[in-house]
């Protein structure tokens, strides 16, 4: 498995390949000694190839062997270890169980490390929510509270659990008028615009479902509003079926009524008080925005705003007048009529927060690489989780723990990765992201030159639907390969390979963030993926009360064989990026997704007074690189160079750097415009994205901004961005091809 087979397809280029690269093994060699060579290059690839095909090599004897030490227990041994108690990051609890991440990574004796910083969290003082049917009418209030049920095992620990928020909203008192917007998307202002309902001053009600939460009330905000309430909407959320039918959890996987999707709803990546620069420990100096300034700078909603239950949502929807809202905006069979008001409901919301910094830790082991101990290989999970985190995030801390002991077993056995693995667990992700972004920032040239790959996972099961990565293109061919190699947890005649592919498309990419991948891909160009096994949708009680152990073993995972699957996977593909001799990165896959997403955005902008030529012709150098460097690494692997052992493991090296650092070459020291975090040309979280492309987050503003303004200077714009993504394809392929002009 390890390796290609010599025996494929040979490159027109093989013969002046050693020359170009090697003059020194060309130069003073005679037309016998080159002859003698070439008879041992030919013996080589012989041997090579008898032994790729017949005897496997060490390290694929011992990924065969990880892969046969999968442990459901020790998953679920972990996972029950890690939710008796919600664990917010900045909390007591929370510092527990970074103990209890920290103390299990050192039982496996790996070097382990743990590194505070104080940033800015942000927690509930006070909330309260009433609502009238009209001004001056009698005030019910609602209770805020997500009701345990009889019997529930976690009921105690359940009053440790934050009460329902959003972490950075604004503080203060309205009492207005409620407007209904949907789903809180920008065209849903739009809409109630056109209907000639003004949002200004008015308290928004929107429902979870279609954005994020952030988005939702910033949205809210920037049509005026003066507080923005949220909801889980039954029909979504709980399951539907009709009042009297319906079943949630315990009992189904939905969310009950009284659940709550708690979130946050600051604006931007890492600890706020430090958006461009790492934060450090408590006692340390260093630069931090003051909170005026980090007012003033719309980062922050501004606005006060709450999330409710479907439950409340309902109650809020019962007593709103106006216009009946159009079919899609509706709920599910037996809610009221949803009407788009304004008013006559009133409601009257106080929320007091407390902004503040507090301490959070994130937890490293080490396993040093024994022949490239600086190259690392990076795998990552957050642990602090908005309640018990049984899905997000231990879920995906249970594997990882799960796979650093099968990797510890290995060392017993001699075992001793070729590169680093860097085993993390994040904190404050939840918040922003925090844990890893300020790890990244600090490190940022240790990484930029020296990382191989990050590999995210977050939440690692969230149901029976399959596999489901999410990468940048050059994983593509080893996500495949490694996904081969583990059977289906749900039906063991199949792969998880299998399962992945029925899926369209079955990979999708690290574009939109939301998870602690942004600052390796987004900012520093580390190739990056994401996995979990399941579906979002599977998972109606994401960031409530009931994201707990009960629902896990009842509907996520009941035998934990998924949670081994999916950490089978993710350690597959770990030790094939730490251990295989040339890295497994196949660019020929980033070129066809590439032409693609042009293609996409292009049919986005009919017509346009500008040239996407550029970009197609820097995607064919781009094909032209890849191709060549995948014909070097054969060539190489087939020995038919004749190296010696000290020029191979040199050429080795280069061909590895190549292959690491083409993905860095995506990124633009600038930035995106009005968004400088963000480095990366082709993959970032895009706010305008309508026409479903995933790249090229920059172009698909310009053309937004272009489309709105129909103006010279936005048609320049475009074509600038445009230019701007070319030049970022061209930087990697000169990378690739590993010459200079
Ligand atoms: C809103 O509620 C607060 C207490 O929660 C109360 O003091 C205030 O008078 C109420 N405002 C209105 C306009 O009803
Ligand atoms: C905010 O949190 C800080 C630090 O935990 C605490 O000292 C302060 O009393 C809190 N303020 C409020 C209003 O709760
Ligand atoms: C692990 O798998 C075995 C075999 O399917 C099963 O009997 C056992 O209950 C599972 N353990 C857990 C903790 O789910
Ligand atoms: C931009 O404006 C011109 C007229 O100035 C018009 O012909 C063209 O259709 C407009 N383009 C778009 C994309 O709206």
């Amino acid at each position: 498995m390890s390796g290609t087979p010599a025996t494929a397809r040979p490159m027109a280029m093989d013969k002046q390949q050693p020359l170009l690269f090697y003059p020194a093994a060309a130069a003073g060699s005679g037309m016998r000694r080159h002859r003698y060579l070439t008879f041992l290059a030919i013996a080589a690839a012989l041997v090579a190839s008898y032994h790729i095909l017949h005897a496997p090599t060490p390290s694929s004897r011992y990924h065969a062997l990880f892969l046969s030490l999968g442990s459901n227990a020790t998953a679920a041994a972990h996972l029950r270890a890690l939710t008796l108690r919600p664990h917010v990051a900045g909390t007591e609890a929370n510092a527990l169980a970074a103990e209890y991440v920290r103390a299990a990574l050192s039982s496996f004796a790996f070097p382990t490390r743990v590194t505070p910083y104080s940033v800015l969290l942000s927690y509930p003082v006070h909330r309260s929510l009433s609502l009238s049917a009209g001004p001056g009418r009698p005030n019910s209030a609602f209770s805020l509270v997500q009701e345990t049920y009889p019997g529930d095992p976690y009921a105690a620990a359940a009053a440790e659990v934050i009460p329902t928020y959003f972490a950075y909203s604004g503080s203060g008192s309205v009492a207005a008028e409620v407007v209904y917007a949907n789903y809180g998307d920008r065209k849903d202002y739009a809409y109630l615009a056109s209907r000639g309902v003004d949002v200004a001053g008015k308290v928004a009600l929107v429902r979870y479902g279609d954005i994020h939460c952030e988005d939702m009330v910033r949205n809210a905000r920037d049509a005026g509003a003066a507080a923005a309430i949220v909801y889980t909407d039954i029909k979504d959320f709980g399951g539907g079926g009709a009042k009297g039918k319906r079943k949630w959890f315990p009992n189904t996987r939905w969310l009950p009524p009284t659940g709550v999707q708690v979130g946050t709803l600051y604006y931007g990546n890492g600890d706020p008080t430090t958006p461009m620069w790492p934060s450090c420990a408590a006692g340390e100096d260093c630069e931090r925005l003051s909170m005026e300034e980090l007012d003033g700078s719309g980062v922050m909603p501004g606005i006060p705003a709450l999330p409710v239950s479907g439950r409340d949502g309902e109650t809020i929807q019962k007593a709103m007048g106006g216009a009946v809202a159009p079919p899609e905006w509706q709920g599910g069979e037996g809610a009221p009529v949803y009407r788009i008001g304004p008013g006559p409901a009133v409601l009257n919301l106080t929320y007091i927060g407390n902004d503040t910094l507090a301490t959070i830790e994130n937890v490293f082991a080490v396993i040093e690489g024994k022949e490239e101990p600086d190259r690392y290989v990076i795998i990552g999970n957050h642990r602090d989780a908005w309640t018990f985190g049984a899905v997000d995030p231990n879920s995906g801390t249970a594997a990882m723990l799960e796979i650093a002991e099968r990797l510890s077993k290995l060392e017993k056995k001699g075992w001793r990765p070729r590169r680093t693995i860097i085993v993390c667990s994040w904190d404050a992700e939840e918040f922003a992201l925090i844990g890893s972004t300020e790890w990244a920032e600090e490190n940022m040239d240790m990484l930029a030159s020296r990382a191989i790959a990050y590999l995210n996972v977050d939440i690692s099961v969230f149901g029976p639907g399959g596999l489901m990565p999410r990468a940048t293109p050059q994983l593509d061919e080893l996500i495949k390969e490694a996904s081969r190699m583990v059977p289906d947890p749900d039906d063991p005649s199949h792969t998880l390979y299998d399962s992945m592919i029925h899926h369209n498309p079955p990979i999708t990419r690290v574009a939109g963030a939301g998870t602690d991948f942004a600052a390796f891909v987004q900012h520093i160009g580390v190739p990056s993926l994401d996995m979990s096994y399941g579906l979002f949708s599977e998972y109606p009680v994401y960031h409530s009360l009931y994201d707990d152990y009960v629902w896990m073993e009842r509907f996520g995972d009941p035998l934990f064989h998924r949670h081994v699957a999916l950490a089978s996977v993710w350690g597959l593909i770990a030790l094939r990026l730490a251990d295989d001799e040339i890295i497994p990165f196949n660019y020929v896959s980033y070129t066809s997704e590439l032409e693609e997403c042009t293609k996409v955005v292009e049919a986005g902008c009919p017509r346009c007074p500008v040239s996407f030529t550029p970009l197609h012709k820097s995607i064919k150098q781009l094909e032209k690189a890849a191709t060549k460097i995948h014909g070097e690494k054969k060539v190489l692997q087939a020995e038919k160079w004749g190296l010696n052992s000290r020029q191979r493991t040199l050429k080795v090296r280069e061909i590895n750097d190549r292959l690491m650092m083409a993905e860095r070459a995506f990124t633009n020291r600038e930035g995106l415009v009005g968004r400088p975090w963000y480095k990366h040309m082709i993959y970032a979280s895009s706010d305008q994205d309508d026409w479903g492309t995933k790249a090229f987050p920059g172009i698909v503003s310009a053309i937004a901004n272009a489309k709105h303004l129909n103006t010279t200077e936005s048609w320049r714009l475009l074509q600038h961005e445009i230019y701007r993504g070319a030049r970022a394809v061209s930087k990697a392929s000169a990378v690739l091809d590993g010459r200079l002009t």
